[in-house]
């Protein structure tokens, strides 16, 4: 786009007409609402609420980096780690997992549109998304049922026209970091989809460890998306103790749009190195796995 600072100054300039009142926008850490924050926080100021929920299921680093990045604005960051993992406990279907992140979500920022009086929602639906939804394939946004138990005065999308590559475009332009214009897609319920069976403190933090290093290991491979599951338990030898352990998938795949994948030819020395590390340095995980499916018959994340 050589328009994008023509963009963003029209953007700015249609959100602070249309905006009359306090905003609030959902940070995910992705580039969608990250932009749409930046530009709104451009035109509305401190009129604009960012909210970024602390799940407990986010990336290792990443609650920090959201907070840096967003600390010159109203940002509300609500620590829910114990809610959700506690929602979480028990539930062992992929989709009641999803349906309990994504309420627990809708819950949180009614609770804040309504403690703040909040009239107006900003969202990074994208033109994809758009696509996506009218055609019954998924809705990708958790806050998506959230209109239905407020009643906005309006709902903002300033990229609503734009496909992926041009949102990280504006995303470069307003200098937002690289930690964020180039991020992986990253499901809404995080970390919690790739953990096969119930959620819990433990298993959170191992597949949080193994995921910081495929990532260290891997990204110079320019994956689509790479990163660690956390499948089941399994015998390994460690020291001169036989322990059972964690058995950790590495997924990395090459993908378009994510509607199909291929599994990504990582040389074998390097899932190896990746291997030892994550056996290394994580006491409770005892083997290794490298996930060969394509998409279909597989899919990206694992519930
Ligand atoms: P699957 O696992 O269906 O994923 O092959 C396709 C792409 O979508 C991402 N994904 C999600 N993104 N909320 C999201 O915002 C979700 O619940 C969700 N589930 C999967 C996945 O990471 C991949 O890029």
């Amino acid at each position: 786009m050589v328009e994008v600072e023509k963009f963003i100054e029209k953007s700015v300039s249609e959100i602070d007409e249309e905006i009359d009142g306090d905003a609030m926008i959902a940070l995910s850490g992705g580039v969608d609402s990250s932009v749409c924050a930046e530009l709104a926080y451009r035109a509305i100021g401190d009129k604009l609420y960012p909210v970024f929920v602390d799940t407990g299921l986010m990336r290792k680093g990443e609650v920090a980096q959201i907070k840096e990045t967003f600390s010159h604005m109203n940002l509300r960051v609500v620590e829910a780690r114990d809610r959700f993992v506690g929602e979480l406990e028990g539930v062992v279907d992929p989709e009641e997992k999803r349906h309990v992140v994504g309420r627990e979500f809708i819950r949180i920022f009614e609770e804040v549109a309504r403690e703040f009086d909040i009239e107006y929602l900003i969202q990074g639906t994208i033109y994809p998304d758009k696509i996506e939804s009218e055609g019954g394939i998924k809705s990708h946004h958790n806050v998506g049922g959230l209109p239905e138990r407020i009643d906005f005065k309006s709902i903002v999308e300033p990229v609503e026209d734009l496909y992926k590559d041009e949102v990280r475009e504006v995303g470069r332009a307003l200098e937002l970091p690289e930690t964020i214009t180039e991020r992986m897609p990253f499901p809404g319920p995080g970390l919690g989809v790739r953990i096969i069976g119930e959620v819990n403190e433990e298993k959170l933090s191992v597949v949080r460890e193994a995921n910081a290093v495929v990532e260290e290991e891997i990204m110079d491979l320019e994956p689509w998306q790479a990163f660690a599951a956390l499948l089941s338990r399994g015998t390994g030898v460690k020291g001169d103790k036989r322990i059972h352990g964690w058995i950790i998938a590495i997924r990395a795949v090459e993908s378009r749009d994510g509607m199909t994948a291929r599994a990504m030819d990582v040389p074998m020395e390097r899932l190896k190195k990746i291997g030892q590390r994550i056996t290394r340095e994580i006491d409770e995980v005892s083997r290794v796995v490298y996930d060969v499916t394509d998409k279909p018959p597989g899919t990206i994340e694992y519930e």
